[in-house]
């Protein structure tokens, strides 16, 4: 059986990143039909640093109507908000007693979020990737579709996957395959291309949200670093260009083009032709979806009703999985 998790934080505005690096791809492989799609909001990994409650449910559903909106079909995988099944939390412990404080120390996303106040950090913000583990094992899931950046994390929950098994001698979980493609697997920030794009970052210019209209889009292109050359006409050309390489990427993904493909047009352009293409191609394709999202926003018991629906169905799941754990581990059903 081949069965995808992925999911995404609701924590901020959806970005181009989560879309161009996540939701696109998740919408590609479910229309396959080659594997068994489960999409969560990971509201319970949002809360690893502080949030309101009441924009934690706003977001939580802002971000269930970008999915749909970006391509997740709900009719046709499980789409439901994390903290509606407690079997993640009930695996997240047995996961905190199998990973290691040194594997978790080592974890790039932590040493970054958590910055110099580490003992000010909280815990759940340490212990975050063993809730990811337990988020896509709880199913079995074999494939998980994401970002560059979580393939630390991926490798990690390889890892817990492989310590449970040999903890107890058992061939228990599978060892899920991160699955990382397209031509824009790391968007970077619209102000400083070595900084990932991010919904948390505090400037709104340094990135698309995927609820920006037109016009908005346009601005951020228009005002997006550069650098004073003309675009190279090969690729090798945009070596020690960060942004340049980025806003090539973008386009070329946007475009369904290779990042060759676009620089054969634009070799030796100005970034302004440039720009103005690429404010078209991305406004042609983010703004319906923008415009769908905010549709559905508008309709929240449209977007519970799916998110109850998919809870149930990831219960039915998880629950005989996390149950056959406490076996293992020898937790006593009186
Ligand atoms: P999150 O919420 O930060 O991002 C969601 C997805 O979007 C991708 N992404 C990007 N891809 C390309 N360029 C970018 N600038 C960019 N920014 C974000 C991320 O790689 C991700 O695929 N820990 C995860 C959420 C999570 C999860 C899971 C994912 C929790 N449990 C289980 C997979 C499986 C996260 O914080 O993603």
């Amino acid at each position: 059986m081949r069965r995808i998790f992925s999911g995404i934080q609701p924590s901020g505005n959806l970005t181009l990143g989560n879309y161009l690096g996540a939701i696109r791809n998740w919408a590609l492989l479910q229309r396959e039909k080659s594997y068994e799609c489960i999409f969560c909001v990971v509201d319970q990994h949002a809360i690893t640093v502080p949030q309101d409650p009441a924009e934690l449910r706003r977001a939580t559903r802002e971000v269930a109507a970008g999915m749909i909106a970006g391509g997740v079909d709900p009719d046709d995988c499980i789409l439901f908000n994390q903290s509606y099944v407690p079997e993640h939390a009930m695996l997240a412990w047995v996961f905190n007693c199998v990973a290691r404080v040194g594997w978790l120390g080592r974890m790039t996303q932590f040493k970054e979020k958590a910055g110099k106040d580490r003992d000010n950090a909280t815990v759940g913000l340490f212990v975050y990737p063993n809730l990811m583990a337990a988020d896509i094992l709880a199913y079995k899931g074999t494939h998980v579709p994401v970002g560059d950046d979580q393939k630390q994390h991926l490798e990690l929950t390889r890892d817990i996957a492989q310590a449970f098994n040999s903890m107890f001698g058992v061939d228990f979980f599978p060892l899920p395959e991160p699955q990382i493609f397209g031509t824009a697997t790391r968007v970077m920030s619209l102000r400083d291309g070595t900084k990932k794009m991010s919904k948390s970052d505090p400037s709104d210019m340094s990135r698309i949200n995927m609820t920006d209209d037109a016009d908005a889009i346009a601005q951020k292109i228009r005002k997006a670093k550069t650098d004073p050359e003309p675009l190279p006409s090969e690729l090798a050309g945009l070596d020690e260009r960060p942004e340049a390489r980025n806003l090539v990427g973008i386009y070329a993904a946007l475009a369904d083009q290779t990042p060759e493909q676009v620089l054969a047009e634009f070799g030796g352009r100005g970034f302004g032709d440039f720009k103005k293409a690429m404010a078209e191609v991305s406004v042609s394709v983010l703004a319906p979806i923008g415009e769908e999202m905010r549709r559905l926003s508008n309709d929240p018991a449209t977007i519970d009703a799916i998110l109850h629906k998919g809870g149930e169905r990831a219960r039915e799941l998880a629950s005989p999985i996390v149950k056959e754990v406490y076996d293992i581990v020898g937790f006593l059903r009186p």
